[in-house]
């Protein structure tokens, strides 16, 4: 990845990566439903040879490797994240972990059944390269799937709130090295990569209030920050949280945005 930019995949910025790595097992449980059924769809129980790009801390990886009797192959162009991935995964003998990019991923062409990747193109530098790549490496007849790849401009909720909206509808993930609108790309990438495409939205139910409250409570320091990252004074902090957390109490908060996901056939 490239330095310059602001990165919570690197162990220096003090609790950021471990809250970082919490969110990510946490989001791993909270999407499986929408994960395991596109897992499921490209093959992952009859393959061979599975890659996942930008694996992170493993905790998708090992969703994989649950329901695979191939091999799963980890990347990640953190070595702190793959230091993480190696622990979660160390009774997984299906498993293999590598540091590297996926932009210029170290395999050679046809070798995978299926390459996978989770919440990466919206977080990859270049991700036309990173998709090209990932067709590469997979064999004639092979299938790349990219899922949990949002678009903050499709994101609707209600109540509302003039001053953190704008933040949580893209800036926080602009201001972090993220694309927030990478969902819309998806069917050009997949298309300009050469893949057979076919283009769906991997959440089509609304979370209860619920479950956006036990999610928020989990992942409540990640919010914080994000919002004092952005500028926001403690007091303007402090009153969306109370009338968030009360719009959840009474049941009356609707949140929603797509997360879209892209299956491409390599025919050639
Ligand atoms: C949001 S995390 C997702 C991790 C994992 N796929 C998951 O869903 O839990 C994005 C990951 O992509 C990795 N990453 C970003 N750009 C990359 C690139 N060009 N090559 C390899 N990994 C990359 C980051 O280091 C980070 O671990």
């Amino acid at each position: 990845m490239n330095q310059s930019k602001p990165s919570r995949f690197k162990k220096d910025s003090n609790n950021e990566f471990q809250e970082f790595v919490q969110k990510l097992h946490l989001q791993a449980i909270e999407t499986a439903e929408e994960r395991i059924p596109l897992y499921l769809k490209v093959g992952v129980k009859d393959a061979n040879m599975i890659l996942d790009a930008g694996c992170g801390s493993g905790i998708v990886t090992r969703d994989i490797a649950n329901l695979t009797p191939g091999t799963v192959t980890g990347i990640d162009a953190s070595k702190d994240m793959i230091d993480v991935a190696k622990h979660v995964l160390i009774d997984y003998k299906n498993v293999n972990l590598k540091v590297g990019s996926a932009d210029k991923l170290p395999f050679k062409d046809n070798c995978f059944d299926i390459t996978i990747c989770n919440l990466l193109l919206m977080w990859a530098q270049q991700p036309q390269k990173v998709v090209n790549e990932m067709a590469r490496v997979t064999k004639k007849n092979g299938m790349v799937l990219a899922s949990l790849e949002p678009d903050y401009g499709g994101k609707l909720h209600y109540p509302e709130n003039q001053k953190v909206d704008p933040i949580f509808a893209g800036q926080a993930i602009i201001d972090k090295g993220g694309d927030p609108h990478i969902g819309r790309k998806l069917r050009f990438l997949f298309v300009k990569a050469g893949l057979k495409t076919e283009i769906g939205i991997g959440n089509n139910r609304i979370w209860s209030c619920e479950e956006d409250k036990a999610y928020y409570q989990h992942a409540r320091d990640f919010y914080i920050r994000a919002l004092q990252n952005a500028g926001l004074n403690q007091k303007d902090i402090d009153d969306w949280e109370y009338h968030y957390l009360k719009s959840l109490d009474m049941g009356i908060q609707l949140n929603f945005f797509p997360q879209f996901y892209a299956i491409g056939k390599k025919i050639r």
